[in-house]
């Protein structure tokens, strides 16, 4: 939301009033005297006028999680244990899923309650890369490489997948790189080269990587540095 409708809806004032307010420096975000009306604020912004609060922040929370193979990456199940059981802070009813991991893959996941932020980390528009390595049943066959850059049509939501990176890493063991995240992509690509996933594991998103000595089940809040590297559209192969 911009500054001065904040302003004016808080403090039953007209927007022209609150943007005057704001050009005379009555305003602080954060801490800081902020000068331009239209700046962009959220819930989590505190924000004062005339050292009064008129919003006050809420807790951001972002948090890194090595799922593990068999917990299911959901906020709530009626039958099974989810993530967030796993996970204890008092603001945990207010997290939800920054791209979700079927139960029998693990590796890196992101839980947040800033529906802004989550958002651009998933939406394929702003190609942040999320990469997985994937055993397979069978060998990849050399074709698969060039087929996953073209794309597969998916006749279910209508859509051709993005250009993907396949490595071949062994006969049964490639990393790809996606940059969106449909319904069991990363299997249903594989199906389609005639190969069935043995095992997949996310190892990174943006230029995060899963940390080591995160252990599968183990999460902590993400620093800022690694708040920053999830968004990265810094595609390995660059
Ligand atoms: N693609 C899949 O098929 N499964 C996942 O868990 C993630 C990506």
């Amino acid at each position: 939301m911009k500054l001065d409708r904040l302003i004016a809806k808080h403090r039953q004032m007209g927007r022209t009033a609150a943007l005057r307010a704001i050009a005379a420096r009555r305003v602080r975000v954060d801490g800081i005297a902020v000068a331009d009306g239209h700046a962009e604020v959220d819930r989590f912004s505190a924000v004062m006028l005339d050292e009064e609060p008129v919003q006050v922040a809420e807790r951001g929370l972002y948090l890194i999680m090595h799922k593990p193979v068999g917990l299911l990456s959901a906020t709530k199940d009626a039958q099974h244990a989810t993530v967030l059981d796993w996970i204890d802070d008092p603001d945990k009813h207010t997290l939800h899923l920054a791209g979700r991991l079927d139960r029998n893959t693990s590796g890196l996941l992101i839980l947040t309650n800033d529906g802004n932020w989550s958002k651009r980390l998933m939406a394929a528009d702003f190609k942040v890369p999320k990469v997985y390595r994937v055993e397979t049943d069978v060998p990849v066959p050399a074709e698969a490489v060039a087929a996953f850059e073209r794309g597969f049509y998916f006749h279910t939501e209508d859509i051709t997948t993005l250009p993907a990176k396949l490595e071949v890493l062994g006969e049964c063991l490639a990393r790809v790189t996606l940059h969106e995240g449909r319904y069991h992509q990363v299997k249903r690509m594989f199906h389609r080269v005639g190969c069935r996933v043995a095992a997949l594991h996310r190892e990174s998103v943006g230029t995060l990587r899963l940390p080591e000595d995160l252990k599968p089940g183990e999460w902590r809040p993400m620093t800022e540095e690694e708040k920053a590297a999830a968004l990265c559209g810094d595609d390995r192969s660059s």
